[in-house]
């Protein structure tokens, strides 16, 4: 043939190809049913309908021989719309699976007609409405149909009896009801049906024998009644047996034992009654075994143990009695079994420990390999079973899950469970262990779920506790456990329900159970708590019943001030490093007798605001030695006992630096408001007096969060004792606990500088000489000060007090060391709160801090003292700075009008017009002008003998 006539012959082929109508027709079915949907992910963007055919389109096969589309495989590719007619255009389509996608409306009834489908796949959509009636009515070929997990209601129809060519049903997962169809056994072919999780209901029809190619069949959560197909086991091949969750009553069918080949057997939740029948052990290839929540009785019968298979047992939920057969330790392939609410007695199997030992012990090969993964899940719960837990529990190394709770067992609670490592539910309660809770309980690792309550438990938690960081119940409730709660199951982060109700716990709830996010309930009452209940996260909502019964717990939830937490005040001498608190009674010369009351009166006084007057007044008084050596504690009956502060961390601890203290005073003076003697930013001040009639000023820190460790407090506050002055109010102790610090002082009488300016009786005011002793008794203070490094960062005319002599004494001296750091905003906002003694470099962050700033605050005191008038003032529509108004005065020449009018013109202008210079030049602007405090000193002595100073400042 020549050549060209090849060619042409090809070419015409291809085109009468190309022009094929037929072709055609399935290209447009397609593009049709395309249209009809959506395709967000655009899977089917290849499906063009400019092409010739459409067997390269994504999800479309073609016969090889006829080039017609046989299969249409979509599934899961996200599309939604209807299954539409369209597809009634492929005459040749043999597959049609559209799992996984989300079409909706109902079933096309055409699709049955077409003839060649032999699998239709249309499960996991949303799929509504009910099967058409004559679906199956003209089959043809259908082998497989399902339309599983929709929304399908109605019943099944009829049709489907005839479609003989069926081999798998799958209807699970809809809402289908009414009845079986009653030839629904007619269809012989049968290999699979699945109609579980539907509403169906009625008897199952007799006749299920028919067919012997059933391989599985799920009847399970329908609403069928009556009585199992007695001719089930006539179906030799099936292998999964599900009739689980109906209203099935009557005894299991006894051709059941038929069944060689069934590995799951799944009939709980039904009204099944009698024995477990002793054929149950034929059934040897059984995995599962699942008889649960029904009303059979009698025993276990012994032939389970020929069950070697099984992986899954459940018993739960029935009348069963006596004891597990020893037979069971064949049963080496068990991962999860579950007797639990039965009444079985005895004590727990210790077969049961073999379970996980037998691997490769000469059982049959198959076994081997799968026994390696061992039991998993044990429930005894909610039976008679008595006795100890076998000591050596933890051979079961695999188990995840172990309840024996709701059970007789006593004893005590083995330590081999550290080696439940893979054990995330621990539920023992509902027993009668006793013992202690064995620390070893950290070493479980995997541990979510700790269940111990109503047990006879005794000791403490162990603080072990805290390395099982899964956690997320603990359980404790109903037993007699004492102790404290350990602080580090604050660290359990996870942890939602904390039942600790119902023990003899004491000790004080730790603070940092505030940190647990998850909380959801915790509940501690009933115990001996005491002290302050946590502040902050779920405690600030915690149902007071979950804390009630804790007369000693205190804080806004129970409605109850917390007087006593502070704790009680050990007497230290301050040079002491190393005490030994035993050895002091043989030199106590010089007796310290603190009253407690005093102290705690002060710590309570917060709650004086609220109205509540509730402190306990504990006559403790306590006796030092000066004998470097601490004292001993000795309560009012003179009955002695001992502390030394490292044992116990919740005392606090009372240093006197001078040692001859002797405290005593009824807590109701100090609970009087009347005690309270001043308030800055450092503390609120009250007066209390020792039993020798002396005073002393007593502040209580309101710093303490800010303040740094105990031992750096107690450096700062040793050197503050130290600095003895004349014109310095002197430290004489100090309190310690970490919540609660309070600095014992001198008590200076005549009270403050302030009060004597600018809230005294007019007619009784400071004369000049008075004043000047003052601005100079000041400086010499402060001067003091800076020699010893102290900057005093706080002056103001409130800070300074007079004693009964005029004398000034300058206090509140270096409390800024207390803090951390000396952050400016802390210093400016908080302590140096007193405006117009502020020096201008506060407000500046890149210049230092030096002792300047006091000299500052010394200057503008000067001009105070001088002219009576505060530093800022406040008219009715100006405010009138000191420091200006007197800068003014200098530059008019009329200074003499600024000293205090009340002194009615009487005093040395030669004194007192140098003293307001001095006052101005410390209260410069830039701090390298001003002077020295000590510089300071010496020039008010020389304006004080005007012959040989006062040239020098004009
Ligand atoms: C029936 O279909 C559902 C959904 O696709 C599937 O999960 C289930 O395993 C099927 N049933 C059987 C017995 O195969
Ligand atoms: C299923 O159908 C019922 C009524 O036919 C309807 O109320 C329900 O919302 C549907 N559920 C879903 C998940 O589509
Ligand atoms: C039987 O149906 C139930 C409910 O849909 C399902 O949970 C179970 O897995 C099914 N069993 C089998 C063997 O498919
Ligand atoms: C365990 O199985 C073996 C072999 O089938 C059998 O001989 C033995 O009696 C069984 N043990 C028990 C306790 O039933
Ligand atoms: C709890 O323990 C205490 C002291 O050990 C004991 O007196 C008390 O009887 C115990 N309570 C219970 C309920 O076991």
């Amino acid at each position: 043939m020549p050549y060209d006539l090849v060619l042409l012959l090809v070419f015409a082929a291809a085109l009468v190809q190309s022009l094929d109508p037929v072709l055609n027709d399935d290209v447009l079915g397609l593009i049709v049913f395309k249209a009809g949907l959506q395709d967000p992910k655009a899977k089917l963007i290849s499906w063009n309908e400019d092409d010739e055919n459409p067997c390269s389109w994504v999800g479309v096969k073609c016969d090889p021989r006829t080039k017609r589309v046989s299969e249409l495989l979509l599934d899961g590719y996200s599309l939604s719309g209807h299954v539409d007619r369209g597809l009634l255009r492929l005459p040749f389509l043999q597959t049609l699976s559209l799992s996984k996608n989300d079409f909706t409306g109902t079933i096309n009834p055409d699709l049955g007609r077409l003839g060649s489908l032999q699998v239709i796949d249309l499960s996991e959509n949303k799929l509504s409405g009910s099967i058409p009636r004559w679906f199956f009515q003209q089959c043809g070929s259908l082998r497989t149909v399902s339309l599983a997990v929709n929304n399908l209601t109605g019943s099944i129809p009829d049709s489907l009896s005839w479609c003989s060519t069926l081999m798998s049903v799958n209807f699970s997962s809809n809402q289908l009801s009414g009845r079986l169809p009653s030839g629904i056994w007619f269809l012989r072919g049968l290999q699979l049906l699945d109609l579980s999780d539907n509403l169906l209901e009625g008897e199952i029809p007799e006749g299920i024998e028919n067919l012997y190619d059933l391989r599985a069949i799920n009847l399970s959560k329908n609403r069928f009644s009556g009585k199992l197909p007695e001719d089930i086991g006539y179906c030799f091949l099936l292998k999964l047996v599900h009739f689980s969750e109906n209203f099935l009553s009557g005894s299991l069918p006894e051709s059941i034992q038929r069944l060689n080949s069934c590995t799951s057997l799944s009939l709980g939740g039904n009204s099944l009654s009698g024995a477990i029948p002793e054929w149950i052990g034929e059934l040897r290839g059984l995995e599962n075994l699942d008889l649960s929540a029904n009303r059979l009785s009698g025993q276990v019968p012994i032939s389970i143990g020929n069950l070697q298979l099984l992986k899954n047992l459940n018993f739960s939920v029935n009348q069963l009695t006596g004891s597990l057969p020893v037979s069971m330790t064949n049963c080496t392939n068990l991962l999860a079994m579950d007797v639990s609410n039965n009444q079985l007695a005895g004590n727990l199997p210790s077969w049961m420990l073999k379970l996980n030992t037998l691997s490769g012990n000469g059982v049959s090969g198959n076994v081997q390999h799968s026994s390696r993964r061992g039991l998993q899940v044990l429930d005894l719960s909610s039976n008679a079973f008595s006795g100890e837990i076998p000591a050596d529990i933890g051979v079961l190394s695999t188990l995840q899950f172990l309840n024996i709770s709701g059970n007789h067992l006593f004893g005590s609670i083995p330590s081999s469970i550290a080696e439940l490592k893979s054990v995330y539910v621990l539920d023992l309660s509902d027993n009668q262990l006793n013992g202690s809770i064995p620390s070893e309980i950290g070493e479980a690792v995997s541990l979510e779920e700790l269940r111990l309550q109503k047990n006879l438990l005794t000791g403490k938690i162990p603080i072990q506790v805290e390395k099982c960081s899964s956690l997320t119940s603990l359980m404790l409730s109903q037993n007699n456990l004492t102790g404290p709660i350990p602080a580090g199951i604050a660290n359990l982060k996870n942890l939602q329900y904390v039942d600790l109700s119902m023990n003899e716990l004491s000790g004080s709830l730790p603070k940092e159970l505030t940190n647990l996010s998850h909380l959801v309930s915790f509940n501690v009452s009933h115990n001996h708590l005491q002290g302050e209940l946590p502040v902050g996260g779920f405690f600030d909502t915690i149902s007071p019943s979950s804390i009630s019964g804790n007369p000693s717990l205190c804080g806004s939830v129970v409605n109850r001030s917390c007087p006593a937490v502070h704790p009680k005040p050990l007497v230290l001498n301050p040079n002491s490093s190393s005490s030994s608190p035993t050895n002091s009674s043989s030199s106590n010369h010089h007796k310290i007798i603190l009253s407690i009351s005093a102290l705690i009166a002060i710590g309570a006084a917060a709650f004086i605001a609220l109205g509540v007057i509730a402190v306990s007044v504990l006559n403790i008084h306590v006796r030092s030695s000066m004998s470097r050596s601490a004292a001993p504690l000795t309560l009012a009956g003179g009955e002695d006992f001992s502390y030394s502060p490292s044992n116990d961390p919740n005392y606090g601890k009372l240093v006197m630096f001078s040692g001859d203290a002797d405290f005593v005073t009824g807590a109701h003076a100090l609970l009087n408001k009347e005690c309270e003697i001043g308030r800055g930013g450092f503390g609120v001040v009250y007066q209390t007096i020792l039993r020798d009639g002396r005073s002393v000023a007593i502040k209580k820190l309101t710093i303490s969060g800010l303040i740094k460790s105990q031992e750096d407090f107690e450096t700062e506050v040793k050197k503050l004792g130290k600095v003895g002055h004349h014109n310095l109010v002197a430290l004489e102790g100090y309190y310690w606990t970490p919540s609660l610090q309070l600095l014992i002082y001198e008590y200076i009488s005549g009270g403050s500088l302030y009060k004597h300016l600018h809230d005294g009786p007019g007619g009784n005011c400071l004369s000049w000489r008075q004043r000047f002793n003052i601005v100079l008794g000041m400086a010499k203070g402060l001067a003091h000060l800076h020699q010893m490094k102290i900057i005093h960062y706080n002056l103001k005319s409130a800070n300074v007090l007079i004693d009964s002599s005029g004398e000034p004494k300058v206090g509140d001296f270096g409390l800024a060391r207390l803090l951390p750091m000396l952050d400016r905003c802390v210093l400016s906002s908080k302590i140096q709160s007193a405006l117009g003694y502020m020096a201008p470099e506060f407000a500046c962050r890149t210049v230092k801090i030096t002792e300047k700033c006091d000299v500052y605050g010394f200057g503008i005191l000067v001009l105070e003292v001088v002219t009576g008038k505060k530093p800022v003032e406040y008219m009715e529509d100006d405010v009138v700075v000191l420091n200006d108004m007197v800068r003014e005065a200098l530059d008019e020449g009329k200074m003499e009008d600024c000293v205090d009018g009340k002194l009615r013109r009487n005093f040395p202008v030669e004194e007192a017009i140098p003293v307001i210079k001095l006052g101005l030049i410390c209260a410069s602007q830039v701090p390298s002008n001003r002077p020295d405090m000590s510089e300071v000193v010496n020039i008010l002595e020389l304006i004080q003998c005007p012959s040989e100073g006062q040239d020098e400042l004009k």
